[in-house]
């Protein structure tokens, strides 16, 4: 029974064209577009679709979310016996319906939309050159690799922020078996789908923090698209920038938590998109941990912001993988509490 990674994100948009085209420039390969129900739709090497609609869409189903961004996830799940398993389970207390290509949807209690649907993803190939280092020579009478323009590949994560961060990570946890793969106190909680192997593929944001940009509302925050390395990174922000796309307010990063070399741009189509490569990769044998969160932040951040200015204390221990979200002290508060509080002892 395993889900295997995001077979398709939906993005609901206000202006069609504006978004059409950032993802076009931003390298997603188009498959086709229709200007006359304004749906555009682009595919990944590994066979993952991106989807753009306009807000009114009758496609979409009643959800909570608010504003422009991807509105309903459809996981990729590796066998019709593993879709069966999981839909009967969720048909306890979920209204499902299947749509013709037979995916199944459903609204959470949570007001989330999600889709399930049997998915083969398929193989990539990465070449990423190799590095030379003093003392250590791997690349010998041959130039690094030139890239023209940044071609994602995969889509590696996708984040939303949500009121009751523990009501998520038990839907998500108890009944589509995802894992717990980091908690970063403030912030939210990093789950890892039970087939996939990137460090997370979803991050639940606590929405009651403002200072990720949230209204104490369930929103769209970003979605993280895969390049082979930080030269193919760099080589998709200058582009963007020669096609009038605006900077990246931090530009070039690496975050502690999951080791992904990070570039997030303003996405017209909703959040930010982030051009992300070399992430950790997991299998079950991961333990989980419970992070400051500005130390998990980041290693790095070529644009310092103001928030990791002063000097960080070095904060991170091991917790179990039930381990729950600190909930603060008021209705609508952050978390604040210290990790040692959820340090595991076994
Ligand atoms: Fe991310």
């Amino acid at each position: 029974m395993a889900i295997v990674g995001i077979e398709t994100l939906v993005y609901s948009v206000d202006d069609f064209d504006t978004s059409t085209r950032f993802f076009e420039d931003y390298g997603l390969p188009l498959i086709n577009r229709d200007d006359i129900h304004k749906v555009a739709r682009f595919q990944l090497a590994e066979g993952s679709n991106v989807y753009i609609r306009k807000h009114d869409d009758p496609w979409f189903q009643n959800s909570k979310m608010v504003g422009n961004g991807v509105r309903e996830c459809i996981w990729g799940v590796d066998t019709q016996e593993s879709l069966q398993r999981l839909t009967d389970n969720l048909a306890k207390d979920h209204e499902l319906k299947q749509d013709a290509d037979g995916t199944i949807r459903f609204v959470t209690a949570f007001g989330q939309a999600i889709g399930l649907k049997v998915w083969t993803k398929q193989p990539v190939f990465s070449h990423p050159s190799l590095t030379n280092s003093p003392g250590r020579h791997q690349r010998i009478n041959e130039t690094v690799k030139w890239h023209r323009r940044a071609i994602p590949k995969s889509i590696q994560h996708v984040v939303w922020g949500y009121k009751d961060v523990n009501e998520t990570l038990l839907f998500y946890r108890d009944r589509l078996n995802f894992r717990l793969v980091d908690l970063q106190i403030g912030s939210g909680v990093y789950i890892r789908a039970d087939g996939a192997t990137d460090h997370h593929n979803m991050f639940i944001a606590d929405a009651n923090n403002p200072a990720l940009g949230f209204a104490c509302e369930h929103a769209f925050h970003h979605a993280n698209f895969g390049v082979e390395s930080i030269d193919e990174l760099m080589t998709g922000k200058n582009y963007m920038e020669r096609r009038g796309w605006p900077k990246s307010t931090w530009g070039l990063g690496r975050h502690r938590i999951s080791s992904g070399a990070f570039l997030y741009l303003h996405c017209p189509a909703g959040g930010e998109a982030e051009y992300g490569t070399d992430i950790d990769v997991l299998d079950d044998r991961w333990q989980p941990r419970v992070w400051e969160q500005f130390f998990g932040f980041h290693i790095y951040v070529h644009n310092l912001p103001e928030f990791v200015m002063h000097e960080i204390e070095w904060n991170m221990g091991f917790c179990s993988p039930d381990t729950l979200y600190p909930t603060g002290d008021t209705p609508g508060a952050a978390a604040s509490a210290p990790v040692q509080e959820l340090v595991s002892n076994s």
